[in-house]
Formats: structure tokens, sequence, C-alpha cells
């Protein structure tokens, strides 16, 4: 089993009061199961996979009244389509959209669109999911 090492944090009231929501809401044991989840998951999708050749989706939610925001998106999608496999859009209500992206690309590229496409003013979430992809070709069983 691979040693524990106990650190201090230091966090603001807010942060740690929504660590708490956070450890609640998922039947954490306690703070630092909580912690080692958000690390493990955190670090997952970081820089540590940048070379890698990845899939992945990513989700947006976005107000689509805002002036300029679809046309900044298509144009940021346009740019990057050797990227993207398949999106879909959703009308969620009168002013929110969803649209999830299937892509496929480096994780550094993956991740570097994504960044884009949540800077854009009226995106009020952007998330991207990445899995490296195994070597070879095929599939196959044979
Ligand atoms: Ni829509």
């Amino acid at each position: 089993m691979m040693p524990v090492i106990r650190f201090g944090v230091s966090l603001e009231k807010e942060l740690l009061e929504a660590l708490d929501g956070f450890v609640e809401e998922n039947l954490f044991v306690n703070r630092s199961q909580a912690i080692r989840h958000l690390i493990s998951n955190g670090l997952a999708e970081s820089k540590w996979q940048c070379n890698n050749e990845v899939a992945g989706s990513l989700t947006m939610i976005y107000h689509h009244h805002r002036r300029g925001l679809v046309a900044q998106l298509t144009r940021l999608q346009h740019e990057r389509n050797n990227l993207i496999l398949s999106s879909v859009h959703l009308h969620l209500d009168r002013g929110q959209c969803m649209e999830l992206l299937a892509v496929r690309g480096r994780a550094a590229e993956l991740t570097a669109l994504a960044d884009k496409l949540r800077s854009v003013k009226g995106v009020r979430y952007a998330r991207l999911t990445m899995a490296r992809l195994a070597g070879g070709e095929h599939h196959d069983e044979t």
C-alpha cells in the first residue's frame, strides 16, 4: 500500500463550505476522500495527457440571446472542425441551449478548444471529458 502523507490546506471559508457540501452530497466518508477524488479526476484530464490521442465529449450550456455568442461559437467550431466528430444542439428552454460535441484529437488541442469555447461571454458551463485511446487500429479479438 502506498504511504499516505498528511499536509495542511488553506481554503477560503466559502470554498470549505462548498467542499463539505460536496462530501455530504457524494457520501464521501471525509474531506480527505473527497479531495483525493477531486485531485485524481482533475489530473487525469490535465496536462499529463497533453500529447495523447484521446476521444471525449464537450458539454456546453449557454444563453443563445447573448449578442454575437452563437456566431462566435460557430466560428470556433468551424476553425477546429478536425477535432469535432459530431454535435447535438438542444433547446433547453426559451433562453438556454445545450450543445454536446463528440471530440477526438490530442488532449492539448481539445483542452484549448474547450477553454476557448468556455471563455465566450454567455457560456455558463463547458465541460470536457476525455478518455485516452488504446494503441492499435482495430479491436477485433480474432
Ligand atoms: Ni438552442
